[in-house]
């Protein structure tokens, strides 16, 4: 059977769609609202000659910077990346490999953040471009966690028996309110186990920011959807996020009403469709996506548990897709004889991961290369301390 993906039909494509070809920095898009302070002399650069300088300064680094590479980066990026995986693996490669001065993180902030504090003390975390954040991330600002925080205090007695759990998808600080408080870190591979510890400690679980990873987890754990009560963040203080004191007094899980705009865009009726077209499809999709879209899937799992799940699939297999469209092309081109396709046919590349640019790449290595270290993830000490308690206790769960 012959590979494929789904093409986005051209009146519909997204301004990110035509990109996914490296075109040089000058030429894209979305270039006015990245990292501006690259020097000017990388912006003209196409992709073949941004490839040869890139292969050149991490020759002559050798082993002294190691290159790590989430699944949702472009191919221009990932075919650098000595370690791929998700975001879980990427946190557990940056603690237990300390032989490299310089980790060059392709991902984005978070995850960059997460490998400074797990690092050793001697190494340097680099991100090629500092605004390669994260859209769900910024829905949790740590002072609306901290209001919410106190107003679930007021109503329960004392937060004593909530556990704060926060998403690997935040900032630092938030993983360091979590260390401070009992509480820990999950990523999407990990999530029961880390929901299970959580519900040894207290009554009740703080989820955020993702609230369809806190209920789909919940869910699969036996939580009743009643037991679990969103929390509106945009509300003003005061009004306990939206939820009826006597509905949060019933309330296991108290999940913030963060979502991934990338994941958000699957429905049901894409899997519908996906199963008319071909009866025997498999659906595999990552647990950002909604309750109903994951109620409708075969099987559910992070990215690397989604890129197992199609290389480990018998030849001929066809698998539907529900994740960012980086991973499902390359997931197409490496596995010929399966066809994968992404269930939304208009779907974007993630718009943050995206900002990793090989330009950034280039310059970030070239300037280590010449003994500067430039978008160096720095998390301040007394962060670290507590992120760190928060991000152990979840690598100690395995
Ligand atoms: P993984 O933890 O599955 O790598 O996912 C990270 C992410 O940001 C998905 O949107
Ligand atoms: Fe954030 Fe969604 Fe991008 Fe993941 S895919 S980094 S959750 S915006």
């Amino acid at each position: 059977m012959v590979s494929s993906i789904s093409r986005p039909v051209p009146q519909l494509q997204c301004e990110s769609d035509f990109g996914i070809e490296t075109l040089p920095l000058s030429q894209e898009a979305s270039f006015g609202s990245w990292q501006r302070e690259i020097p000017e002399a990388y912006w003209q650069l196409g992709s073949d000659e941004l490839v040869t300088r890139v292969r050149e300064a991490r020759a002559s680094l050798g082993d002294r910077a190691v290159i790590l590479g989430h699944h949702y980066q472009r191919e221009d990026i990932i075919q650098f990346a000595d370690e791929r995986g998700d975001s879980f693996m990427l946190a557990q490669y940056a603690a237990e490999r300390p032989e490299s001065e310089y980790i060059v993180f392709c991902g984005v902030h978070f995850m960059a953040e997460a490998a400074d504090i797990l690092s050793a003390a001697h190494q340097q975390v680099v991100l090629p471009n500092m605004e390669a954040g994260c859209s769900m991330a910024d829905m949790a600002a740590p002072a609306d966690v901290h209001v919410a925080w106190r107003e679930l205090g007021d109503l329960f007695g004392s937060t004593e028996d909530l556990i704060p759990v926060t998403y690997m998808n935040s900032a630092a600080s938030l993983k360091a309110f979590c260390g401070e408080h009992g509480g820990v870190v999950c990523t999407s591979s990990n999530a029961v186990k880390v929901l299970e510890w959580a519900f040894e400690q207290g009554k009740r679980v703080f989820f955020f920011p993702d609230q369809h990873l806190g209920r789909n987890t919940g869910h699969a754990m036996g939580i009743p959807l009643e037991e679990m009560t969103l929390w509106n963040w945009r509300l003003p203080a005061g009004n306990l996020g939206g939820a009826a004191p006597e509905q949060l007094e019933r309330s296991r899980v108290i999940l913030w009403q963060g979502h991934c705009s990338v994941h958000q865009r699957f429905t049901t009726t894409q899997i519908e469709e996906a199963r008319e077209r071909h009866p025997d499809v498999q659906i595999v999709v990552h647990p950002e996506c909604r309750y109903d879209i994951v109620q409708a899937a075969d099987a559910i799992g992070s990215t690397a548990y989604i890129a197992n799940y199609v290389a480990e699939a018998p030849a001929g297999s066809v698998i539907g897709v529900g994740t960012e469209i980086n991973l499902v092309s390359r997931l197409a081109k490496e596995n010929p004889d399966k066809t994968v396709f992404c269930l939304d046919p208009v779907v974007c590349p993630c718009s943050t991961m995206y900002r990793v640019h090989p330009a950034y790449l280039a310059w970030v290595m070239e300037s280590l290369a010449a003994g500067h270290v430039v978008n160096q993830i720095v998390v301040p000490e007394e962060v670290q301390a507590h992120a760190r308690i928060a991000l152990e206790r979840m690598l100690a769960l395995r």
